[in-house]
């Protein structure tokens, strides 16, 4: 397993160790890279503190580290302070090559930086190096310039737009797994052990409307809105295996929906003012701008239009499940973005507060006209064996394991 901490500064030995061990290696191959004198603390400490300093350990033995820096008017003078993250001195241990190490500070720094509200992660390297830049540019890095610094190093910059380096990872993974997504979290359901649209009646009268659904997914809930009337059927979402699986199903129920493959971060061409319903079952805490998103969900409504969403509750990533016991393990107040594997796929998600979405709401001009915060009653009724599952039955009968929002544009 690997596991990434910060550094302190009783981790200077290590830190000098694990990058002694990357000269040796690379002097060993014949391509040096930095010199032993350049690795020690002394030298180190010019420029960097030991917090600036993550090492990656693999099953418990130090594998690898990075330093992660905020300011770096060296090597980037141009670019405007608060902005970016640098990344430098990636090295990983001879005996830990190929086993992902690299990989896992790749993704660790990405996370770090969005955690840290910055937009973009930036660093340099050697440019006669082609397998280095290879690595980089695998991981989503643009080259955006080459220097010769100080008379005689050749130094590549790269760039990459943290948001849409999220973006990419969850669309390649959507579109692995979208076939076992099939029809799963739709309307008329909201979520998880939740009330559905039967019971709820969010929906106005469907019959004639215009509607639009973020994430659509596989179609099923168009699906449903067809099925309720609804006259003009459009569907946003990034994964191309779930258009075409959405546009195959409507199309194979008598229906032309509209359908975009596109982020719901930004307008593939939707027209403004036009939709009565837009909603969005299980889909919206995807975004990884949700400002951005709501703000553009409220100008494809109508005046006086609807939107309607679902998304896990906030306490869920906090409470989990341990010896019959529900404990508040989680920090309710932690904004980093998490990475997790869905069926095997790599996946980026962001935690966000109850009052992260009202306030987003409320700044995209939509009013709140209802919120619902319930289990239902076949859950709560029933006597629910104690499991550790993410959405276990034990949980719901002690606190909603979705949130459904239904807000009015003004
Ligand atoms: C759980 S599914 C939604 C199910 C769907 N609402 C339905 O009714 O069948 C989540 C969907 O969100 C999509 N998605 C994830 N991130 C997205 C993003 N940033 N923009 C647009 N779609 C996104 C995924 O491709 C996936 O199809």
């Amino acid at each position: 397993m690997i596991t990434i901490e910060q550094a302190s500064s009783g981790d200077i030995a290590v830190l000098e160790r694990v990058l002694l061990d990357t000269v040796t290696w690379l002097n060993d191959k014949g391509t040096p890279l930095w010199g032993a004198s350049e690795v020690t603390w002394d030298a180190l400490s010019k420029k960097y503190s030991a917090s600036d300093f993550y090492l990656a350990y693999l099953d418990g033995a130090p594998a690898g580290c990075m330093a992660l820096i905020e300011d770096d008017p060296f090597f980037w003078p141009d670019v405007p302070p608060d902005e970016s993250l640098f990344l430098h001195k990636l090295a990983v241990t001879k005996a830990a090559r190929k086993l992902g190490v690299s990989d896992a500070l790749m993704d660790f720094s990405k996370s770090e930086g969005v955690r840290r509200g910055k937009t973009t992660l930036r660093l340099d390297t050697h440019a006669l190096r082609p397998k280095v830049r290879a690595f980089y540019e695998r991981h989503g890095f643009r080259h955006v310039g080459t220097k010769v610094l100080l008379g005689k190093y050749h130094t590549a910059f790269y760039e990459v737009d943290l948001h849409s380096a999220i973006l990419t990872r969850n669309k390649n993974s959507w579109n692995a797994i979208a076939d076992s997504f099939f029809g799963v979290t739709a309307l008329p359901a909201y979520g998880c052990l939740c009330p559905g649209e039967d019971e709820l009646r969010l929906f106005p009268d469907l019959t004639g409307k215009a509607v639009l659904d973020i994430g659509c997914g596989s179609g099923h809930s168009l699906l449903w809105c067809g099925r309720h009337g609804a006259s003009e059927l459009w569907g946003l979402d990034m994964s191309d295996r779930q258009t075409e699986t959405a546009e195959r199903l409507l199309r194979g129920h008598g229906y032309a929906p509209t359908l975009f493959c596109s982020p719901m971060e930004q307008n593939p061409g939707l027209p403004p003012g036009y939709f009565d319903v837009v909603y969005s079952i299980y889909a919206i805490g995807w975004t990884v701008d949700l400002q951005r998103t709501f703000t553009l969900i409220a100008s494809y409504l109508k005046p006086g239009g609807i939107f309607i969403f679902s998304w896990d509750h906030p306490f869920l990533h906090c409470v989990e499940a341990v010896d019959e016991k529900l404990v508040f393990s989680g920090n309710y107040y932690e904004p980093a973005p998490f990475n997790f594997r869905k069926l095997d796929n790599p996946m980026t998600l962001y935690n966000r507060r109850l009052c992260d979405y009202v306030n987003a709401l409320a700044a995209a001009g939509l009013a709140v006209e209802r919120m619902v915060e319930e289990t239902d009653k076949e859950t709560l009724s029933r006597d629910a064996e104690f499991s550790s599952a993410y959405y276990a039955p034990g949980k719901a009968k002690r606190f909603p394991l979705s949130l459904i929002v239904k807000a009015k544009r003004v």
